[in-house]
């Protein structure tokens, strides 16, 4: 059990509304509002983990683990709980229905004790969100500095740099708990391996999440009037009817963001940039280039990008940042590993106990080098050993150690790395092979991309998946995925990157050559009616085994189909990747396929010599 979050009369404020969880019951403007049990449930469940998606299943997991609940009941709930907040559906304002996956509670969400003070401590569910961070000062008031001069009209973007598991998130996320409810805040989140497939992925969560926000209307009516094409993309159209253009253009976002920061200075989080698409990062570099005046704030955290799988946007993100901070156009806060006195007090607060063991903070703290998540991990390590223990009776009862913490030296290895190792030894051939499978489709891994890899039946393979997700700890069911021939297939994440990289590094490579070929091979098969849609994922994966020619191939059968829609830009894209891939071919293979793309890339641009002039207008504006 964490500390106690929600204390006694301690409420939770979202719009006119307090959440009463002493009382189970709903205030608004001093009114008290009765809600049925099971409601009030939901409610205090969906108010306490805002701005996430929540599934169906977590949902009915969390709140009624022994009993089976239909889970179309929720959907009654779900009408009972909007009409009490005088909630829409269609432009909901709290509860946002995600078809066929679950429900977000859009509002945001502030803290208030009995006395009004604010309580400090986040409501935002994850398990870094909603608990105080230790050690990060220095760094919560340099940024507390940049949003006064965001404050005073100064436009400031701010890189959250470091390895993972260092912080980064944790820092952004107590900052923006901090910051008084002046301000808007925004933020999306890059996915690994979701650069190459869906353009803009993290700025369009980001703008579902300003239009869905309390005052989300205005900002839908600034997007309806400046960026219509963008509005369109996020399902809503603006009142004018139909966009005047398709194409989403970065300088048409900004102005309308500029706009939307006017009234209330904006806050906008993109989370691991490192595997961010060109065009966020194309965005990125317009934000932070204009000239005008704004209250806007972009903070982009990214890790050191070694990952074994690159992201689409690695190298010019390094570029880009590199290239502002020459220019004085972006700060860089890079994260350090935690002091013996910060581990100590991380220490003391997951344990809620001051005084810890003797020799236990030094041990962690060599041990985890200062990582908060390697620290927790340790510690979560020595107690499944049992190594640490609660003794004593309930009132008086205190974390001991049962020996010396030499003992432990040999047990704990130096790094997370190989602890994660050293679980993944623990588990039968079968599950490493499964997770291994799994490890080389990234973080996000379906169930039916394993049965390919491995050449496994499908429903087998998402059994034993769904059996590991309910038994270790460091996967979870993500959801599922429908497939173009209407199957269904679930799909589980690593909780931590880290778990993936351990996985996959430890397969031979031409092991892992082979799996890459197959899902590749699979992708083409499932999509056969789309390649184009999943082009560059099964370019990445022919690349990562190796067999370029495959991977540039992909990529200019993507390119046609892209130009038999229409769609120039996409097609110069898809043909700019393959003659980078082409032109790392070995000499005979290189020479006919290089003239070849580099004559389809002339072709292409000479199409779509409009669009680009269109675009230097707009940034001159600008
Ligand atoms: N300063 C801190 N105080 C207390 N706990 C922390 C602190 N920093 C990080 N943590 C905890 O350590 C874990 C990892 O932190 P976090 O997820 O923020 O790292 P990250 O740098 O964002 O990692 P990634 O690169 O994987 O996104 C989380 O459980 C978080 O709550
Ligand atoms: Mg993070």
């Amino acid at each position: 059990m964490g500390p106690c979050r929600v204390g006694a009369g301690g409420m939770k404020q979202f719009a006119a509304f307090r959440l009463d969880t002493a009382n189970e019951c709903l205030w608004r403007h001093g009114a008290r509002i009765a809600l049925p049990p099971r409601p009030f449930m939901v409610l205090r469940y969906l108010v306490e983990n805002p701005a996430r998606l929540i599934t169906h299943d977590e949902l009915l997991d969390a709140l009624w683990p022994e009993t089976y609940v239909q889970p179309q009941v929720l959907r009654t709930y779900m009408l009972d709980l909007r009409k009490v907040l005088g909630d829409d559906a269609g432009q909901p304002r709290f509860i946002q229905t995600l078809p066929k996956r679950g429900y977000c509670f859009v509002a945001s969400v502030s803290e208030h004790d009995g006395d009004g003070r604010d309580a400090g401590v986040g409501g935002d569910g994850s398990a870094s969100k909603g608990r105080r961070i230790v050690g990060r000062d220095e760094e919560l008031s340099r940024l507390r500095a940049e949003a006064k001069r965001v404050e005073g009209g100064q436009r400031r973007v701010v890189f959250v740099t470091g390895e993972a598991g260092i912080g980064k998130s944790a820092l952004v996320d107590a900052f923006c708990q901090r910051l008084d409810a002046g301000w808007s805040v925004a933020r999306g989140q890059c996915v690994e391996g979701f650069g190459g497939k869906e353009e803009y992925y993290p700025v369009m969560e980001a703008l579902g999440q300003l239009c869905a926000a309390a005052e989300g209307e205005r900002a839908c009516g600034v997007l309806a009037r400046r960026a219509p094409a963008w509005l369109a993309t996020l399902g809503r159209q603006s009142d004018e009817g139909a966009p005047r253009t398709h194409e989403r253009m970065p300088g048409d976002l900004c102005g309308a963001l500029e706009q939307i920061a006017e009234k209330k200075p904006l806050m906008l989080v993109f989370e691991d940039m490192h595997w961010a698409d060109g065009s966020t990062l194309h965005l990125l570099s317009a934000l932070a280039r204009r000239r005008a005046a704004a209250r806007l704030m972009v903070v982009a955290t990214c890790g050191p990008g070694d990952g074994a799988m690159r992201g689409a946007g690695e190298h010019s993100l390094k570029g880009l940042k590199q290239n502002l901070l020459m220019r004085h156009l972006c700060t860089e806060i890079a994260l350090a590993p935690l002091s013996r006195t910060a581990v100590k007090e991380l220490l003391a607060r997951e344990l809620q106990q001051e005084s810890l063991p003797p020799g236990l903070t030094g041990f962690v703290h060599q041990h985890s080098e200062g990582n908060p998540l390697f620290a927790i991990a340790i510690l979560e390590h020595l107690i499944a050993r049992r190594f640490l223990v609660r003794a004593g009776t309930n009132g008086s009862a205190r974390w001991e150690p049962t020996g010396a913490f030499e003992e432990m030296e040999a047990d704990v290895p130096e790094r997370l790395a190989q602890m994660i190792e050293l679980e993944i030894g623990g588990l039968s051939a079968e599950e490493q092979r499964i997770l291994g499978a799994g490890s080389a489709m990234g973080i996000a891994f379906p169930a039916w991309a394993v049965a390919a890899a491995l050449e496994e039946d499908a429903a087998e393979i998402e059994e034993a998946c769904s059996g590991l997700a309910r038994r270790l700890h460091f996967v979870e069911r993500g959801g599922q995925d429908e497939l173009p021939d209407g199957t269904r297939s679930e799909f589980y994440v690593f909780v931590h990157g880290l778990y993936r990289e351990v996985l996959y590094r430890r397969q031979a490579a031409a092991r892992r050559a082979t799996w890459h070929v197959r899902i590749a091979e699979r992708l083409g098969e499932l999509f056969a009616e789309r390649v184009w849609a999943v082009a560059r994922e099964m370019a990445m994966h022919f690349d990562a085994a190796g067999e370029r020619g495959r991977a540039v191939s992909a990529l200019r059968s993507a390119a046609r189909c892209a130009r038999d829609r229409q769609e120039h830009s996409d097609a110069t894209q898809l043909l700019e990747e393959a003659l980078r891939m082409a032109e790392r071919l070995g000499q005979q293979d290189r020479g006919a396929g290089v003239r070849a793309i580099r004559e389809e890339l002339k072709d292409t641009q000479e199409t779509t010599n409009g669009g680009a002039g269109r675009l230097r207008i707009v940034q001159r504006k600008a």
